[in-house]
């Protein structure tokens, strides 16, 4: 019997006029790479998740599962919109990137009608599981990876695992409620992370082309070994047959994050 997750569906008006960095942080390659991908492909992968999710929806035989998964659905459409606005500010700097997110859209519209449902599934559930260890490096890792950057870019990224954590287990409930095959899931481990690599890979380069990402700091704070295996270990163990994806303690910062949220902060800015 499965507890649904009382997952809160947020609408946090962010802004991102022409001012905000292309790459938000001048002192880290890496979390303005992760952010701007993000960005570019979030929509797109978000919106083939939630047409999965919806075509599947009257198979969902437990009533907790569905209700967790239509929260999950809408909290993801709250993402994408957040991220295309990115996304504008993004296309208004470089026109050029307007190909880049039509070849990401395509490339997920294919995907979608070449694959069966199932895959989508097995798909989003891949993804949705990585998401809680990179949100767990992300928000260890807040200070090297965001202390130099936009602040408005630093509260859309970590909002947006936040409410990864939030709904870590909603997309592993509908694949073992609907598909419930543990062997196919972890068949499509490949395909999934071939097809995920390969647009990070050519949406890199094409923003890259358009302006080259910061150089690497010396003097910038690095991310500390033993966070990076963290990170490689939290991975590998979402593809264990036992993995649960509730297990482990939930990050101090994301419950004070939540706390401010509900207690009517201004969560378009926050503090590290
Ligand atoms: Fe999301
Ligand atoms: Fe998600």
């Amino acid at each position: 019997m499965i507890k649904a997750r009382m997952i809160k569906v947020r609408k946090i008006n962010f802004e991102f006029p022409d001012d905000v960095p292309f790459w938000f942080n001048p002192r880290s390659r890496e979390a303005s790479l992760v952010a701007n991908n993000l960005s570019m492909m979030a929509p797109a992968f978000e919106r083939y998740f939630i047409r999965a999710i919806r075509d599947v929806f009257p198979r969902i035989k437990s009533a907790a599962v569905r209700e967790e998964a239509d929260l999950f659905c809408r909290q993801e459409g709250q993402h994408s919109r957040s991220h295309i606005d990115h996304q504008e500010m993004l296309l208004r700097r470089y026109p050029a990137l307007e190909a880049t997110r039509d070849h990401i859209n395509a490339s997920y519209a294919t995907l979608y009608e070449q694959e069966s449902t199932e895959f989508a599934l097995a798909y989003a559930t891949t993804i949705e599981l990585a998401f809680k260890p990179m949100a767990k490096f992300l928000v260890g890792n807040r200070q090297i990876l965001f202390a130099d950057g936009d602040p408005r870019i630093t509260a859309l990224v970590l909002w947006h695992f936040v409410e990864e954590f939030e709904h870590r287990s909603a997309m592993f409930n509908v694949y073992n409620d609907v598909v419930g095959n543990y062997v196919y899931r972890l068949r499509t481990i490949g395909r999934t992370r071939k097809h995920v690599a390969a647009l990070a890979e050519s949406t890199r380069k094409a923003m890259e082309a358009c302006e080259p990402l910061p150089k690497v700091d010396p003097l910038a704070p690095q991310i500390p070994r033993l966070a990076r295996i963290q990170l490689t270990l939290g991975l590998f163990e979402t593809f264990s047959p036992l993995h649960n994806p509730e297990s482990g303690e939930i990050p101090r910062w994301i419950n004070d994050w939540m706390a401010k949220h509900d207690a009517g902060q201004d969560m378009t800015r926050v503090a590290l």
